[in-house]
């Protein structure tokens, strides 16, 4: 599949088009995934999770877990490819799917992450993770935890160093830059933890330490069963009020976000309960890190354990963000930016570009 894209910039002092070509695949990647999981209660339902119960996921013993997962994912390659040896792999946080990287297939490149990316010379591997979208849906549970998303990346970083990912035209790249949204972000910590030398660089976006504190607001969406087939265990969000309120602040479409809760992507209990391993120390890793959130994140950015209850919106910038930092205190290079006026899923924020900016300066002033 070929797409041209056309992006407004000012160009030789005049507001010009400029159209860029890439060549977008959708691929399946098998993998033999294995990891140390947790041992949850089969009872586990959304009802049974209080933050601590949460918080004391980490003080579970692991259980080793192996399945088999066909991973799909959508690979974008711009044309020229100036950037030949790096790609970006980007990892969807809950209820999306690698939709979220991409305007949600609308097309409108204002809220693709993709199409900027393409733009500055990037290739693009957008997955749907374990569990959700076109992916194996495990058992959600047992399998559909932290660790085993984190190996499922593990394995697709070297697949894509080791040139065996499944393209129409093979391709070995030697930097991979890991971006993650949300729960994303969370496996991305994760990751450097059991992997810290896979990633030349980690951008977190809609992440901070203080998980916790935003909780109990993600049990109040109106979390219901999922069904279509799926396990007990898979949760969608029922009440739109609420996941306007815990994904979106200040300028946005809202045919765009009604769209998207329309869309009624899942949660496994699994991905959810082991969350909080996602927000520890990455001692060991040594590469370049950049945080970037939406200033008012209610999620991520609650000051107080009660603030996503009472409808407060968050604040990135008086603390949350900058708390990233002390987990990484080996990298070689870390910076944030948090986005005026908007909230948790920047992607869907008219704001959107001003993110995707500033992330790419910074990989650019990393030499990626
Ligand atoms: C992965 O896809 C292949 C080819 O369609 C299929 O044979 C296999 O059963 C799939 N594996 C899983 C775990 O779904």
């Amino acid at each position: 599949m070929r797409n041209i894209t056309c992006h407004t910039i000012l160009a030789l002092g005049a507001l010009s088009p400029l159209c860029l070509a890439r060549t977008c695949e959708t691929i399946i990647i098998p993998i033999s995934a294995t990891a140390q999981n947790r041992v949850l209660p089969e009872s586990l339902t959304i009802s049974s999770f209080t933050s601590e119960l949460l918080s004391s996921i980490p003080n579970i013993p692991p259980t080793t877990v192996s399945a088999p997962v066909n991973i799909s994912a959508v690979y974008c390659t711009p044309s020229p490819n100036p950037r030949s040896s790096t790609l970006q792999i980007l990892v969807h946080g809950v209820t999306y799917t690698s939709s979220y990287w991409d305007g949600l297939d609308t097309g409108d490149g204002t809220y693709s992450w993709t199409s900027y990316a393409n733009t500055q010379g990037y290739a693009t591997l957008a997955i749907d993770r374990p569990c959700n979208g076109a992916s194996t849906r495990l058992q959600s549970i047992a399998e559909c935890q932290i660790p085993l998303n984190a190996d499922v990346v593990h394995h697709l970083v070297q697949a894509a160093r080791g040139g065996t990912l499944p393209l129409s035209t093979p391709r070995t790249f030697n930097s991979i830059i890991i971006v993650g949204h949300s729960l994303g972000s969370v496996i991305s910590n994760f990751h450097g933890q059991i992997y810290p030398n896979d990633a030349d660089a980690y951008v977190l976006t809609g992440f901070s330490p203080v998980l916790v504190n935003g909780l109990p607001a993600i049990l109040g969406i109106g979390l219901t069963p999922a069904s279509a087939g799926l396990h007990v265990g898979y949760v969608k969000i029922g009440f739109e009020a609420g996941q306007r309120f815990m994904f979106y602040h200040g300028q946005y479409s809202t045919s765009l976000q009604h769209a998207d809760f329309l869309r009624g992507g899942t949660l496994a209990l699994g991905e959810a309960a082991t969350g909080l391993l996602g927000q520890l120390p990455v001692p060991a890793y040594t590469g370049a890190v950049f945080v970037l959130n939406g200033n008012e994140d209610t999620v991520f950015c609650q000051l107080l354990p009660v603030g996503s209850l009472l409808g407060m919106m968050g604040h990135c910038d008086a603390g949350p963000s900058q708390g990233v930092q002390a987990l990484y205190p080996n990298a070689r290079a870390f910076s944030l930016f948090d986005v005026q006026n908007t909230g948790h899923c920047l992607n869907m924020h008219h704001t959107a570009q001003q993110g995707y900016e500033k992330v790419h300066k910074f990989l650019e002033a990393q030499g990626l």
